[in-house]
């Protein structure tokens, strides 16, 4: 009775209620409807990795045909029309649900529909079938992050009541659908009734279509793209459409991850509501104009990542609502005051500069009232000093300090900054010293990585107490002493770099233990000596181990083949005493083999059968003391060298993040990581490790015998270096067949006979040398080998022709001749080569040789290759007596 003088009561005063209460005592819903709904619960599955959200649970579970639960209307994420009975409203986002629809799908039937939302399921790659127009009521479609690809059907075009379209899906590797034929325009003409637009991810490939016009009503537009990987699969090009100043209801503009180009528009400031604008990542040029101002409701601006130019405008300052402003990696000019941003704003809590060329003045304000910031990225910001802000600073989540003239100690109280939020904090590339009060455990509870790379901080490594630190980065400093145990407690640890330090001691066991993470760990370039320990365990996760220049002895352990996921070894420059680690080639994802200056010796035994080093491109174990012939049936094996794959450019540090994504590129320092190889007398530095980089380099060594000629079946090749051995017998004609050679050494052995012909087809050919060896005749001419000089062909007295001055006579396979140094091949004596190292910016690109600058070009035209814009980069220059 209580119950009925309520309703009865609201009746007065609102209809709605009354009208709820009735739809309780409808008749029960259609049954074709509840027939449909039940066939689609049936014709998928319940799988709860099909959603990755953590409030999802299976909705259609409690879908059933009991008595009691036949009213489909009140089913889980069900909705029904109060006056027809008809489902219009079917909500499973993140409902588990994973399997195949296609047109025959009973979801169809309900016809009725102006909701759907089937956010976060697994479809399983379906295409949106075309019955999709069944539901030509729909206002409302939601299929983000559900798993559907192809082609947008053109009938979902014309569901002219649409609303709100939601088909973004953000994932790294895949497009999942696409927008072509019919295209943006086309939607901009059929669906004039939008209000939100989201189809970040979407594969577009146009310019922005000027019909984007049509849609008045638009509040929320969202065109960005989000792949790092292939910026060949274009999205939006060209210039910001001047349509979009008629979309005045606009809130959120999100256009960022695109190709536009041209100048910010001035009547973009015309769209008074926006309080989104992010128009990052494209190739905008121009200034920042003045009149953003005028955009008084904007919270969220992010312009980076553009080519924007001079200073950032004053007027700025009066977007008094602003939350978030990156305007990093430009070519913003000019001189910046803090204090200007710290007074302006009260609810800023992102301030990004990084990567301009603005200088930031740090000022000195204390005031007491003054806002918390989140994000501040201050990289090459010409900063001396740590900004006096932080000082109020209790909340930071993000800190880049990086590139910047910061000289002395880092004081405590910067730690305070962020002791319970702080996850990244990255203050490499400074002048830093020391910690105030000699700190060795940094107290950052929260911190996930820490970049101190690249300062001068001296003494014990200091170590994070956060238990989720993944990345841990500490290279190129002055640290000594040994790795305390309690890096054995950083159970999360993903990378570890502490090389090129001053370190010492034995390497802690635990390093290899499957217990941790760990996945890259770089201890190069230290004093830390002993036996490598014998603790790799099966299950780690280890992919990249660099323990070269260090003092390590003994063998190379056997635990070492536990480590499947390895992909990267360099144990070079130690004074490792072994046979050839052949065992090692059951690693099978093993790319980088690096041995070199070690005492390395012995025969290296053929392999058993050809499963072994299948993916390895770079071996190097030059300055050995390996015998006997070299391992021709190895490289029948070595199938990774046998691919010409120049198309498809990857690098190892991608596959080396595996999942791990942006920002993992400087939250793992692999922004810049190189590898060196000896080639004659040179070293190459390769600043990123392409999966085009192949080379072997079996130089300085005691092998003997001939050049088997399987090694001419390895297409991929592009360095090979056999110089300094006892080589004899003719050179190959089919190393001819070595389409993509660069770099052929060698020198210093006893092989006799002509140069064959042949390697004059070799037109990548840049390095050649065949220098002291008993070699006749004249020597090839054309292509690259009107290049070299007479230095290649030295030290064989039977060589004649151009560029050595010896003219051929018509004789041209006169008898050789004995070589008076061949004897004295061992004695040749002590060469000191100055390792070459790139001088920055020009080299400091994808593959980084330091060869010349026509090679540079010929890298360049091949590759589209552009000067990194951030030219700093380690410098290992070492000397080194080469024999
Ligand atoms: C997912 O799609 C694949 C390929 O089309 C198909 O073989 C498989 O059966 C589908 N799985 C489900 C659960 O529908
Ligand atoms: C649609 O999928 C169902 C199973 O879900 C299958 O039995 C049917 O053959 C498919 N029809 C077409 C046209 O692919
Ligand atoms: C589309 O709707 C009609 C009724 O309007 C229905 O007869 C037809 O079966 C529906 N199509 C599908 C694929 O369910
Ligand atoms: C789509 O659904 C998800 C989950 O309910 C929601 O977060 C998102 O905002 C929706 N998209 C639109 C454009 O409303
Ligand atoms: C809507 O889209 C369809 C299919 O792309 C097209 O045939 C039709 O002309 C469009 N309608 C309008 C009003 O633009
Ligand atoms: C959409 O815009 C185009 C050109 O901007 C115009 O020709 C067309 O009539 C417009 N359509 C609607 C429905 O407003
Ligand atoms: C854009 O707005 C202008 C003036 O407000 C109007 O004349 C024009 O028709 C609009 N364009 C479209 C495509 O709606
Ligand atoms: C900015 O606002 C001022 C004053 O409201 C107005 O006069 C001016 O035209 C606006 N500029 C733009 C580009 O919208
Ligand atoms: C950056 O601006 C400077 C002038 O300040 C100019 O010389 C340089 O070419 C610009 N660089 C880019 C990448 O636009
Ligand atoms: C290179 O990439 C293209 C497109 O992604 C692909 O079709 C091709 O198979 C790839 N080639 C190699 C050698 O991986």
């Amino acid at each position: 009775m209580i119950w009925r003088h309520l309703v009865l009561f609201s009746f007065l005063i609102c209809h709605l209620a009354i009208a709820h209460f009735i739809s309780s005592t409808q008749p029960l819903c259609h049954h074709h409807e509840r027939s449909a709904l039940l066939s689609f619960k049936e014709s998928l599955v319940i799988n709860q990795a099909a959603s990755s959200y953590p409030s999802a649970y299976p909705k259609v579970a409690s879908w059933k045909l009991d008595e009691k639960d036949r009213d489909c209307c009140s089913w889980d994420g069900v909705k029904c029309n109060e006056d027809t009975g008809h489902v219009v409203e079917l909500d499973l986002a993140s409902s588990c649900l994973y399997g195949s629809i296609n047109s025959t799908s009973s979801l169809f039937q309900l016809v009725h529909l102006q909701r759907l939302s089937l956010f976060d399921n697994n479809f399983n790659f379906s295409e949106i079938p075309s019955e999709i127009l069944n539901f030509s009521r729909l206002a409302h479609l939601n299929l983000s992050r559900s798993y559907f690809s192809g082609q947008i059907p053109a009938e979902l075009l014309e569901l002219a009541n649409l609303e709100v379209l939601d088909l973004s899906y953000c994932d790294f590797d895949n497009f999942f659908l696409k927008l072509q034929k019919p295209g943006l325009a086309t939607l901009a003409e059929n669906l004039t009734n939008l209000k939100a637009l989201d189809l970040i991810n979407v594969h577009i490939s146009s310019t922005v279509p000027h019909t984007l016009a049509n849609l008045s009503s638009l509040r929320f537009l969202s065109l960005s793209g989000c792949r790092l990987q292939d910026l060949s699969h274009n999205q939006l090009t060209g210039p910001i459409p001047f349509g979009i100043s008629n979309l005045t209801q606009l809130t959120d503009l999100v256009l960022y991850r695109n190709q536009l180009t041209g100048p910010i528009p001035y009547w973009l400031m015309n769209l008074k509501k926006v309080s989104t604008l992010a128009l990052g990542s494209n190739q905008l040029s121009g200034r920042i104009p003045v009149e953003i101002s005028n955009l008084t409701q904007l919270q969220y601006l992010q312009l980076s990542s553009n080519q924007l130019e001079g200073s950032v405008p004053s007027s700025i300052f009066e977007l008094r609502n602003l939350q978030m402003l990156d305007l990093s990696f430009n070519n913003l000019s000019g001189t910046v005051d803090l204090n200007m941003f710290l007074l302006s704003f009260k609810g800023l809590d992102a301030l990004i500069l990084s990567s301009n060329k603005i200088s930031v003045l740090t000022g000195t304000t204390s005031s007491t009232n003054m806002q918390k910031f989140k994000i501040i990225g201050l990289r090459s910001c010409n900063l001396s000093e740590f900004p006096s802000f932080l000082h109020n600073q209790d909340q930071l989540i993000s800190l880049d300090l990086s590139s910047n003239k910061i000289a002395g100690k880092i004081p405590e109280w910067l730690f305070s900054a962020g002791t319970n939020s702080l996850d990244y904090l990255n203050l490499s590339y400074n002048l830093l010293m020391d910690f105030e009060h000699n700190l060795r455990v940094l107290p950052l509870n929260k911190l996930g990585a820490l970049d101190f790379r690249f300062n001068k901080l001296k003494g014990p490594l200091p170590i994070p107490i956060s238990v989720f630190t993944s990345s841990y980065l500490v290279s190129n400093n002055q640290l000594t002493g040994e790795i305390p145990p309690s890096i054995c407690s950083l159970n999360g640890l993903y990378a570890l770099d502490l090389s090129y330090n001053n370190l010492s001691g034995m390497l802690r066991g635990c390093l290899g233990n499957s217990s941790v993470q760990l996945s890259v760990l770089k201890l190069q370039g230290n004093k830390f000596h002993g036996f490598i320990p014998e603790t790799f365990s099966k299950g780690t996760n280890l992919r990249m181990i660099d323990f070269s220049s260090n003092l390590l002895q003994g063998r190379v352990p056997k635990s070492l083949a536990n480590c499947i996921k390895l992909k990267f070894l360099d144990l070079g420059d130690n004074q490792i005493t072994d046979f050839f680690p052949s065992w090692l080639g059951t690693l099978p994802e093993l790319e980088v083999l690096i041995l070199k200056y070690n005492n390395f010796h012995g025969v290296i035994e053929e392999p058993k059968a050809c499963f072994e080093f299948v993916k390895l491109r770079i071996i190097d174990l030059s300055h050995n003391r390996f015998a006997g012939n070299l391992p021709s049936k190895h490289f029948e094996c070595w199938n990774a060298m046998k691919d010409v794959n120049a198309h498809n450019l990857t690098y190892l540090q991608d596959s080396l993040l595996g999942a791990v994504r942006y920002p993992a590129f400087t939250y793992y320092g692999f922004s810049d990581y190189s590898l060196t190889l000896s080639n004659k007398g040179t070293e190459l530095e390769y600043e990123k490790l392409s999966n085009l980089i192949t080379a072997i380099i079996l130089s300085n060594n005691s092998f003997v015998g001939e050049i088997p000629t399987s090694i001419t079946n390895l297409k991929g090749l592009r360095t090979l270096n056999l110089s300094n051995n006892n080589l004899q017998g003719h050179i190959p004609p089919t190393l001819g067949n070595l389409i993509v050679l660069e770099s052929l050494d060698l020198s210093h052995n006893k092989l006799s006979g002509q140069i064959p012909q042949q390697l004059g087809e070799l037109s990548t050919l840049e390095v050649f040398d065949v220098s002291d060896n008993l070699l006749i005749g004249p020597i090839p001419r054309g292509k690259q080998f009107d290049t070299f000089e007479k230095g290649s062909f030295d030290g064989n007295p039977g060589l004649c022709g151009q560029p050595l001055s010896k003219k051929c006579d018509n004789t041209a396979t006169s008898p050789p001749e004995e070589d008076p140094r061949s004897e004295s091949l061992f004695a040749f004596g002590w060469k000191t080569v100055l390792i070459g190292y790139a001088s920055g910016t020009v080299l400091g690109v994808v593959l980084g040789h330091i060869f010349s600058t026509r090679k540079y070009e010929w890298l360049a035209k091949t590759f589209r290759l552009q000067p990194k814009s951030n030219g700093r980069r380690r410098t290992v220059g070492r000397h080194r007596q080469l024999m």
